[in-house]
């Protein structure tokens, strides 16, 4: 397996966090990002072990000056990146149409479905520069439109809908660069999103994942799968 240059956000827990430790375990270099790189211990700590493959970056998705910060850095440390994974989210709890706040669903949308778009795009000339680019973007099956079966959940899942479509939006742009653009529901995780009552822990997830992006080809771009490689509906 070709070691690859995989940036991540949203690393310092949860399936972030998960996904970093698999891919240093793998031998590949990550670019772990997070809003708080001195409060996150367990990267701090990977740094320690693997100082020639683990980069820390600072980074908050919702601040564009932010993204243009850590993409400044990406360059006087990897040649190209081979995998971006936008991980990072948010989830709110308990809405229901008499309690919706616009701004918690303007937050949710910015870092859940425009954040991605921004990071890719700030990411874009790194990922045109590696011989077979990727980005997979992490949704939930509460984005799916056809799996709707509720009445909950009005920020979260309008957001990794759009997510969606913005997946769909990016993959055919990007295909005649070679660039493959997928989004994943990554399981019920338990994390602190999760939550204990969760089914699979985070690094099963995060090893399905991981697993998936190996033997992704650009035929296979375009399309929404599960953590076990499976298709998702849209
Ligand atoms: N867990 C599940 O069952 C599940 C199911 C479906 C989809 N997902 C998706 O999987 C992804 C990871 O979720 P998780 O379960 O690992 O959640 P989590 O444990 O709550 O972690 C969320 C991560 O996102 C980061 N984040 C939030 N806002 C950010 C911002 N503005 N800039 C940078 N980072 C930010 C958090 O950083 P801070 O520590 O700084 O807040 C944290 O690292 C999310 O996209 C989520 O929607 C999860």
């Amino acid at each position: 397996m070709t070691p690859k240059r995989i940036f991540i956000t949203g690393a310092n827990r949860g399936l972030g966090l998960a996904l970093t430790e698999q891919s240093l375990q793998r031998g590949d270099i990550v670019l772990a990002s997070c809003r708080q790189p001195e409060q996150a211990p367990e990267l701090m700590a990977l740094a320690t072990s693997t100082p020639d493959r683990l980069l820390l970056l600072r980074l908050d998705v919702s601040d564009e000056s932010s993204i243009a910060a850590a993409a400044r850095q990406v360059g006087e440390h990897v040649e190209a990146i081979d995998l971006l994974i936008n991980n990072a989210g948010v989830f709110s709890r308990g809405e229901s149409i008499r309690s919706l706040q616009p701004e918690t669903m303007l937050h949710t949308m910015h870092v859940n479905a425009i954040a991605p778009m921004i990071v890719a795009q700030h990411l874009l000339p790194w990922l045109e520069a590696s011989p077979y680019p990727c980005i997979l973007n992490i949704s939930s099956q509460f984005g799916s439109i056809q799996c709707k079966s509720d009445g909950q959940h009005y920020s979260y899942a309008s957001s990794k809908a759009a997510l969606n479509m913005l997946t769909r939006t990016l993959a055919f742009e990007l295909s005649p660069s070679g660039i493959i653009v997928v989004a994943l529901h990554p399981g019920w995780a338990q994390t602190d999103m999760g939550g204990p009552n969760a089914t699979i822990p985070p690094q099963e997830s995060a090893a399905g994942i991981l697993a998936l992006a190996e033997r992704l080809t650009l035929a296979d771009s375009n399309r929404f799968y599960t953590w076990q490689g499976h298709e998702h509906p849209w």
